[in-house]
């Protein structure tokens, strides 16, 4: 993969990349084709599809999350992906691999405190995947917002030759957030899993005239969330979008992200409000 991608870059060819876990969705095709309008029309798009054991906790779902590479290669041949890599696990990690790559303030609160180990996994992988494939944009989704941030963070400070594109967030017509994890849902959980998009309509709608403080806001939207009963609520955070730092009052412009489980099916969802 980097072999081409030096003589892409010497033929003087843009190279833009996605990262992905595979299982593609209308999501990921989307990020692509913001991809291709950054490679241009002589540039390469590199997609790679890679289930990286380091981001999940050894309760997490590394074994059951779903695969279909089949399927894949063929959505990224319709999109016009010029590589897909997909490396096997020994050549990303050999048995003695010793070396993490820690970003320590923006990964610290949601996420990081559900899945402590989670973006050491993250930015691992991504900084491996930015040494492999030489990139000169890469595309991260809106939807994990504090991922992209903190790519974003690692990327300024480790002065890594690359920018990051954050594309919006696609979702199903009834407002739920695409996801590869959506497949875990029963028929039930996944008609009240709208509710993480309506909580993010409903805070927005509230604080469109006047602020409101953070705790009253999270207690109405905790209020709604709980009209489904299976939804079992695992953060709700406002935030200011730019340094990921909480906000006591919420108004226009404040961010907020959620975690909601349904069973084991942990789903999350944000939005500028
Ligand atoms: P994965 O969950 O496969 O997501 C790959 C990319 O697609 C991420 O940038 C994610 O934010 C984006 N994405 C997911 N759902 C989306 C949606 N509904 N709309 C727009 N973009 C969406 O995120 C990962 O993989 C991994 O952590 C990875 C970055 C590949 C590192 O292993």
């Amino acid at each position: 993969m980097q072999q081409q991608s030096r003589a892409w870059k010497k033929s003087g060819a843009k190279i833009a990349f996605v990262p992905t876990m595979g299982f593609l969705h209308a999501g990921h095709i989307s990020l692509i084709e913001r991809a291709r309008k950054a490679a241009g029309r002589n540039g390469k798009v590199v997609v790679s599809i890679y289930v990286n054991p380091t981001q999940f906790a050894p309760n997490e779902d590394l074994k059951k999350y779903p695969r279909d590479l089949r399927r894949d290669k063929q959505l990224c041949q319709q999109a016009g992906v010029d590589a897909l890599f997909v490396p096997a696990n020994n050549q990303i990690y050999p048995p003695d691999f010793s070396t993490f790559v820690v970003e320590e303030k923006i990964s610290k609160p949601m996420e990081g405190t559900s899945r402590p180990t989670h973006f050491r996994g993250v930015c691992t992988v991504v900084a491996k995947l930015f040494n492999i494939v030489l990139p000169d944009v890469a595309v991260f989704g809106a939807k994990d917002c504090q991922q992209a941030a903190v790519v974003q963070r690692m990327v300024r400070d480790l002065n890594f030759p690359l920018k990051i594109i954050i594309g919006a967030t696609a979702r199903e017509p009834d407002g739920l957030a695409m996801s590869s994890r959506n497949k875990y849902l029963t028929p039930d959980q996944r008609a009240q899993a709208t509710v993480l998009h309506e909580a993010l309509h409903e805070a927005a709608a509230t604080v469109r005239n006047k602020p409101v403080a953070a705790k009253q806001l999270r207690a109405q939207i905790l209020t709604h969330i709980r009209t489904r009963p299976q939804a079992r609520v695992d953060y709700i955070e406002f935030f200011d979008p730019k340094t990921f730092e909480p906000v006591s009052t919420v108004k226009r412009g404040t961010q907020m992200a959620l975690a909601v489980f349904f069973g084991k099916t942990r789903l999350i969802d944000n939005a500028t409000l």
